[in-house]
């Protein structure tokens, strides 16, 4: 079986995609797989995603049709008869990275059928170049950090290969995250922001900036040990985004929720709109925190939590 992890962005998004560093992790506990059977000589290939009653023929115009035949035609195989069977536990539509997981574990499969193992900056290539063919004008950080599954910081260059640094993590972090249960796709809000960008580039920019910086404060933050002020600094990044018209009243409610039940700052995560949001919290607080956020109208709630640079090796 052949998976990848979803993510969270821990800050920065939209501006990065104009050219601003962001922090993303992923979040092993929720994955997405691909199983592989052999079909009958002739059937040909089909992918099967049985939690979303979908299949798919290879040469029909899907993103993973796309994806398959582009790591076919990178790995010089011709169409295998297979059976794809798709399965995920990242909620989609909510700012996770679903698609791109799902997309770099169905690279990781066919490889696995070539018998070939590719690296992360393949199976990253791979899954970019087909989400920029179907969703408008991503970064990329999101088939990144999924591709290499450890934190990273991710900038677009001007010209050539983006900038991907692994992040120093100075304590162990505990987060909440918490999905409102609006399903938003990320190619409206981003494409509504670049709307926006496009009538007023000077205001927008600066908006931008102000979030690169940010990021940087927040990527030092995380290689300390001072909790709260990482915590507000993130509440600062959520401020930035509400700003940027990305946020949502249901967004801010559970961000104002976990800060009311003793998170050390929160902020909305991934493309807004709806989707979910994170909390920065104390590890003892997190499953009140967590409560709160339930009965606050979060669907469903997760722990997950960072590890020092030093103690992984
Ligand atoms: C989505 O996970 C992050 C955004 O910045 C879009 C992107 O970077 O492609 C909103």
């Amino acid at each position: 079986m052949n998976s990848a992890p979803g993510k969270l962005i821990l800050a920065g998004e939209h501006a990065v995609v104009y050219g601003q560093p962001a922090l993303a992790m992923p979040i092993a506990a929720l994955r997405a797989s691909v199983a592989v059977e052999p079909a009958p000589r002739g059937a040909g290939m089909t992918v099967h995603a049985p939690d979303l009653g979908l299949v798919w023929r290879l040469r029909a115009t899907a993103p993973l049709s796309d994806l398959a035949q582009r790591t076919l035609d990178y790995l010089q195989l011709p169409e295998p008869d297979l059976r794809l069977t798709i399965s995920s536990s990242i909620p989609i539509a909510s700012g996770m990275g679903s698609g791109a997981a799902v997309g770099a574990a169905l690279v990781r499969a066919l490889a696995e059928q070539a018998g070939q193992q590719l690296s992360a900056q393949v199976i990253s290539d791979l899954v970019y170049q087909s989400e920029k063919a179907f969703h408008g004008t991503p970064s990329g950080i999101d088939n990144t950090v999924v591709a290499y599954e450890q934190p990273i910081l991710f900038q677009r260059q001007t010209q050539g290969e983006p900038l991907i640094a692994p992040l120093a993590v100075g304590n162990q972090w505990h987060f909440v995250v918490a999905d409102s249960g609006i399903a938003s796709e990320t190619k409206a809000v981003v494409g509504d922001l670049r709307q926006r960008w496009l009538a007023d580039p000077e205001l927008y920019n600066r908006q931008f900036v102000a979030v690169g910086n940010l990021v940087r404060q927040i990527q030092t933050a995380l290689a300390g040990n001072d909790a709260e002020l990482f915590g507000q600094l993130l509440s600062q990044n959520h401020q930035l985004l509400q700003t940027l018209g990305v946020s949502a009243e249901k967004l801010d409610y559970l961000v104002q929720t976990a800060l009311a039940a003793g998170a050390w700052g929160a902020k909305m995560s991934g493309a807004g709109w709806g989707g979910i949001m994170l909390a920065l919290v104390p590890a003892e607080r997190a499953s009140y925190i967590q409560q709160q956020l339930r009965a606050a109208g979060a669907v469903q709630t997760w722990q997950t939590s960072l590890l020092p640079t030093d103690s992984k090796r």
